[in-house]
């Protein structure tokens, strides 16, 4: 749909942070019936990172917002907004938005947090994006940070495989129209998904209570062949949608830089626009899938190995509970 937009935004600064402690699939191998082998086939993940327990969502988003401002070579005191999306903030309420905006001295921004499981990065940036092109924001940062361990069932092989803690951060700033910047977005929900993707407790629906705590009912719920199969129709779907209706193929994409929840489901994407390995960005072997974090910090990861330049074509894509998914179009901006 054509919309009337006042101004050009881009992504100017990228910033990550994880913990140190890794948690590998020999670690897993002695809390669970599985291994090594399994793991790597059928998922890509070679090992996660987990903060020590007490530490929020907040700390590591933080330090990716500083590392992102930095980047760019703008202060805390000159964001106008922050958006944090997450599926684990510090606390249910305030957002964690206000604990960052606290932390890193963004004395002039305001701020939310925002729900959209794994897609909520892809998510907050088309509203990050929404605010710079209407003309009301300069610059807003997104911070995509998870504590996935507060919240995975260590006793589950089928998920606690899977997740990992980190936090990645970007500033999407107001720029020059002739740098591009952000192209197109597609987001999409569909709560046919609530089912095969939840947490049970917690929220109003069923509040933390002895019970829940004791029937474990305040961790992911994941039926995940089923997760599965949608993630990967979704996926592909998307990234091809957004790549065919800008008049583009696969060889116009510089970067494609996906969801990192199970490299079958990102061959599945690369798949279907022809891409060679080279263009793909892959970080799920060494964090696993960090929800929210994850499409941030592999941003950041392909600036530290050289593989983003400005200028370059890059595709992002998600999929995750709702279910939700989405896929944005950019010329990169940060240099
Ligand atoms: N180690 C060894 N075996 C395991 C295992 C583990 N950690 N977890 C499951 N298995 C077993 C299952 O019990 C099953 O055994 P069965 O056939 O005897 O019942 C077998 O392996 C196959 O299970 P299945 O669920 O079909 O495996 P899969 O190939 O679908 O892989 C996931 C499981 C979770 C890796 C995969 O379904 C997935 O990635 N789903 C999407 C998850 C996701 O992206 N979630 C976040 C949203 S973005």
């Amino acid at each position: 749909m054509a919309s009337r937009m006042l101004h050009t935004a881009g992504i100017t600064g990228v910033g990550m942070s994880f913990p140190e402690r890794r948690l590998t699939n020999a670690d897993l191998e002695k809390m669970v019936d599985t291994d090594d082998a399994w793991i790597v086939e059928r998922t890509g993940i070679r090992e996660r990172r987990l903060v020590e327990p007490g530490t929020g969502a907040s700390h590591h988003g933080a330090l990716a917002a500083r590392q992102a401002l930095e980047h760019a070579g703008v202060t805390a005191a000159e964001v106008d907004l922050i958006i944090v999306p997450t599926v684990t903030p510090d606390m249910v309420f305030p957002a964690t938005a206000c604990i960052i905006q606290h932390e890193i001295g963004a004395v002039n921004a305001w701020g939310f947090d925002l729900e959209g499981a794994c897609s909520g990065f892809i998510f907050a940036l088309q509203n990050a994006r929404a605010q710079v092109e209407a003309g009301h924001a300069k610059r807003v940062l997104v911070i995509g940070t998870e504590i996935m361990s507060s919240i995975t069932d260590y006793g589950d092989r089928n998920s606690c495989i899977l997740f990992g803690d980190g936090a990645g951060a970007v500033l999407v700033e107001r720029i020059e129209p002739e740098r591009v910047g952000i192209i197109d977005a597609i987001n999409r929900v569909d709560g046919v998904g609530i089912r095969f993707l939840h947490q049970k407790a917690g929220g109003s629906v069923m509040p933390a209570s002895a019970e829940t705590v004791a029937n474990n009912l305040h961790t992911v719920y994941q039926e995940g062949r089923d997760v599965y199969k949608f993630a990967v129709k979704g996926m592909a779907g998307v990234t091809a949608e957004i790549v065919e209706r800008n008049g583009m193929t696969g060889a116009d994409v510089d970067l494609f830089v996906p969801h990192q929840a199970n490299i079958r489901i990102i061959e599945a994407a690369q798949q279907r626009l022809g891409l060679p390995d080279s263009k793909v960005m892959i970080t799920i072997d060494r964090f696993g899938n960090t929800t929210s974090a994850s499409i941030p910090s592999a941003l950041r990861v392909a600036c530290d190995e050289g593989r983003l330049r400005e200028g370059h074509n890059v595709v992002l894509c998600a999929f995750g509970a709702g279910f939700t998914w989405g896929a944005c179009l950019m010329r990169w901006a940060a240099r």
